[in-house]
C-alpha cells in the first residue's frame, strides 16, 4: 500500500522544464525515472489498471469535505472569476523567442484590453519596458541564467543592472515589482552549472536594490521548477527540498524571507501527462473528476493543489511556513503532441482560473493565489528539446489572435480580446509545385532544411496538421520557411520544387500562416532586420552551396 502510493504521488508531482536558455527537459528526466519505477510496480502487481486501483484505494480513505471541493471547482462560474480578479488579478508570461515579435505597444494594449494586470518577463528588454510605462501593469523583470556568474562575482555589475534596468524605468512609470534572478537555475539538466552562482547573484541584486532605496518597492525572487522539492511519503505533507540541492535552497529561502520576498514556482501538469502515459488524465485538470489523494484527512483532487502544498510543507519544514508563494508559470500547450490541443488547453486554463477564483487557495494556503499564465503568445524560436509542444504555450497565437475562448473574468465580453491593428505580410504562400514529383531526390533535403530553420512542430502524429498528405507536409515546411523569411522570393525556391500561390492552402485545423511584419527595435541596437537578413543570406548561401 505504501510503496505504490508513494510512486503514484511522485508521478503526480509534475514539473516542466523551460527551454529558455539551454532548452532542456530536466523534469522530463525526473519523470521518466519515476515512470520506470511505476511501470515496475505495475508489472510486479500484475493488475490490469493499476492507476485506477490505487486511486480507488485512495478514495476509500477520502473525507466528506472532499465533496465541497468537488462542487466548488465546477466550471463556468463567471461571478466567482470576476471576484478573483478583484482579489489578486491574473498575470502572464511574455517571452520574446519569436522570429517576428508583435510590437510591444500592441502587446501592451492587448494586455490592458484583456485585463491582465501583471507580466513576467525573461529579461529586461528596453523596448518592452518602455511600452509598459504608464500602463498600470505590474512587471517582473528577469535576469537570464547566463548573467548569474557575473552578478555573483561583481556587486558593481549588479548595481549597474539595477540602475539601468530597474531604477531608470521606475522613473518612467514602469511598475517594476519583482526581479527574477535566473530562470529555473536548479534544473537537473543544467548539471549544477548555476548551483553556486544563484545565491551570491541573488544577494548582490538584493543589496543593489537596497542601496538604490528600492528594498520595499521591488522584491527579488528566483523562479524555480517544482522539481526543487520532492516528498518522501508520497504526500504533500512529506514535502522537502531535493536532497542534492537542500543546502543551496536554504540560504535562498532565508534571504527571500528576510526581505519579505516571494518564492516563485513553476508547476506543469501537462508534463506529467506528456512523460507518463499512465498518468491519470483527470488529475491534471480541475473538474473534480479524479479520485482524490488523501493526505491525513485532506483530499487532493488535482495535481496543482497537491504540488503547491508539497512546497508549502517543504517551506514549513525548514522554518519558512509563511513565505509568500508566486506561481510563476502555469499553462497548457495547444499543438505538437497528442495531449497538446485546444480542447485540453482551454479546459486546463479555464479550470485553473475558476479554481483560483474567489481566493479560496489550496488546502494548505487558503487565500488568493498570485499566478502568471504560461504563456501569453506563441514563440516560434523556442528550443524544441523539451518537445514539439514548446512553441505552442500561448493563449494567443504568434499574431495576437486568441486560440480559444477563455474567460479571465476581466473583460465585459467574457472572452479574450485579440491584438488590434496587426500588420501582416501579403496574402501569399509558398507550396510544393503541383507538377513536382514526390520522389524527387531534392524533396527530403529541402524539407529538412526548411524545418531545421523554420517551424514544423504542427506536423506529426495527432497534431493540428496531422491530416496533411505527403505533398501537404512538404508545402507546410516550405511555407513556414518562406514566411519566416518575410516572403522573400528566394526563400521559396527549394531547388525548383517551390512555387508561390495566392490560394490559401489552409485545410481544417491545419493553418498555413501568413507572417506578421517584422518589428524593428529601437535605435542604437542591431535591428531585427539586419540580423534576420544576415542569417537569411547565410542560410541561403549554405543552401545553394549544398543543393544547387
Ligand atoms: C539590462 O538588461 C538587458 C536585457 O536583459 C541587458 O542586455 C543589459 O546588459 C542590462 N544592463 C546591464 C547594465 O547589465
Ligand atoms: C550535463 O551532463 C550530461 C551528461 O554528462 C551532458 O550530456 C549534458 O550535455 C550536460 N548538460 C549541460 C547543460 O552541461
Ligand atoms: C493602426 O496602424 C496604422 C499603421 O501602422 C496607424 O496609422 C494607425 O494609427 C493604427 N491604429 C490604431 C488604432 O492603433
Ligand atoms: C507528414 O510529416 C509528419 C512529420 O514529419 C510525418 O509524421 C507524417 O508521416 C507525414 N505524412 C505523410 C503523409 O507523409
Amino acid at each position: 500500500m505504501f510503496r505504490p502510493l508513494l510512486l503514484f504521488f511522485l508521478l503526480l508531482l509534475g514539473t516542466r522544464a523551460n527551454g529558455w536558455t539551454l532548452g532542456n527537459h530536466g523534469s522530463g528526466k525526473v519523470f521518466s525515472f519515476f515512470s520506470r519505477f511505476w511501470s515496475e510496480s505495475v508489472a510486479n502487481r500484475d493488475v490490469d489498471d493499476p492507476a485506477s486501483l490505487n486511486l480507488d484505494k485512495v478514495s476509500a480513505l477520502s473525507q466528506p469535505k472532499a465533496d465541497s471541493r468537488r462542487l466548488s471547482s465546477s466550471p463556468a462560474k463567471t461571478s466567482a472569476i470576476s471576484h478573483a480578479v478583484a482579489v489578486g488579478g491574473i498575470g502572464a508570461n511574455w517571452g520574446s523567442q519569436s522570429s517576428h515579435r508583435l510590437p510591444p505597444d500592441k502587446v501592451v494594449r492587448m494586455l490592458r484590453e484583456n485585463g491582465i494586470q501583471k507580466v513576467k518577463l525573461f529579461d529586461a528588454d528596453y523596448d518592452t519596458l518602455k511600452a509598459l510605462g504608464g500602463s498600470g501593469i505590474e512587471v517582473m523583470v528577469g535576469i537570464p541564467n547566463d548573467m548569474l556568474a557575473n552578478f555573483a562575482s561583481s556587486s558593481k555589475a549588479a548595481e549597474k543592472w539595477v540602475s539601468q534596468n530597474v531604477s531608470h524605468h521606475l522613473t518612467s512609470n514602469v511598475l517594476i515589482r519583482y526581479v527574477a534572478v535566473g530562470n529555473e537555475p536548479f534544473l537537473e539538466t543544467y548539471n549544477g552549472s548555476f548551483l553556486r552562482t544563484t545565491f551570491p547573484a541573488l544577494k548582490n541584486v538584493q543589496d543593489a536594490l537596497t542601496k538604490a532605496g528600492l528594498r520595499n518597492q521591488v522584491k527579488v525572487t528566483v523562479p524555480l521548477n517544482a522539481d526543487v522539492y520532492t516528498t518522501a511519503s508520497g504526500l504533500p505533507s512529506g514535502g522537502d527540498f531535493r536532497a542534492d540541492i537542500h543546502d543551496f535552497m536554504i540560504p535562498i529561502v532565508k534571504l527571500l524571507s528576510d526581505n519579505a520576498a516571494p518564492f516563485t514556482v513553476n508547476i506543469y501538469p501537462f508534463i506529467s501527462l506528456y512523460t507518463d502515459s499512465n498518468f491519470p488524465v483527470e488529475y491534471a485538470f480541475f473538474d473534480g473528476n479524479a479520485t482524490p489523494v488523501n493526505d491525513g484527512g485532506t483530499s487532493y483532487y488535482n495535481m496543482f493543489d497537491a504540488n503547491h502544498d508539497t512546497l508549502v510543507w517543504a517551506l514549513q519544514k525548514n522554518g519558512f511556513g509563511n513565505l509568500p508563494i508566486i506561481v510563476g508559470e502555469i499553462g497548457w500547450p495547444t499543438d505538437g503532441d497528442k495531449n497538446a490541443n485546444v480542447e485540453y488547453a482551454q479546459r486546463f486554463n479555464q479550470g485553473f482560473m475558476t479554481h483560483i477564483s474567489g481566493g479560496k487557495g489550496t488546502p494548505m494556503r487558503p487565500g488568493p493565489i498570485n499566478a502568471y499564465l504560461f504563456s501569453l503568445i506563441d514563440e516560434d524560436q523556442k528550443s524544441i528539446q523539451p518537445g514539439n509542444f514548446e512553441r505552442h504555450w500561448g493563449i494567443f497565437r504568434y499574431d495576437g489572435q486568441p486560440k480559444y475562448g477563455l474567460n479571465l473574468g476581466t473583460t465585459s465580453s467574457g472572452t479574450l480580446v485579440p491584438a488590434r491593428n496587426v500588420s501582416y505580410l501579403d496574402s501569399k504562400w509558398c507550396i510544393m509545385k503541383p507538377n513536382a514529383r514526390l520522389d524527387d531526390s531534392q524533396v527530403a533535403p529541402s524539407v529538412s532544411y526548411a524545418c531545421g530553420l523554420a517551424d514544423c512542430t504542427a506536423l506529426g502524429y495527432q497534431t493540428s496538421c496531422s491530416n496533411l498528405d505527403a505533398r501537404g507536409n512538404i508545402s507546410y515546411a516550405f511555407n513556414s520557411y518562406y514566411q519566416q523569411n518575410n516572403q522573400l522570393d528566394e526563400a521559396c525556391k527549394f531547388n525548383g520544387l517551390g512555387t508561390i500561390t495566392r490560394a490559401d492552402p489552409t485545410t481544417g485545423t491545419c493553418r498555413f500562416n501568413i507572417m506578421i511584419k517584422a518589428y524593428y527595435s529601437g535605435a542604437g541596437r542591431i535591428s531585427g532586420f539586419s540580423r534576420k537578413t544576415l542569417s537569411l543570406a547565410l542560410g541561403l548561401t549554405i543552401f545553394f552551396l549544398i543543393y544547387l
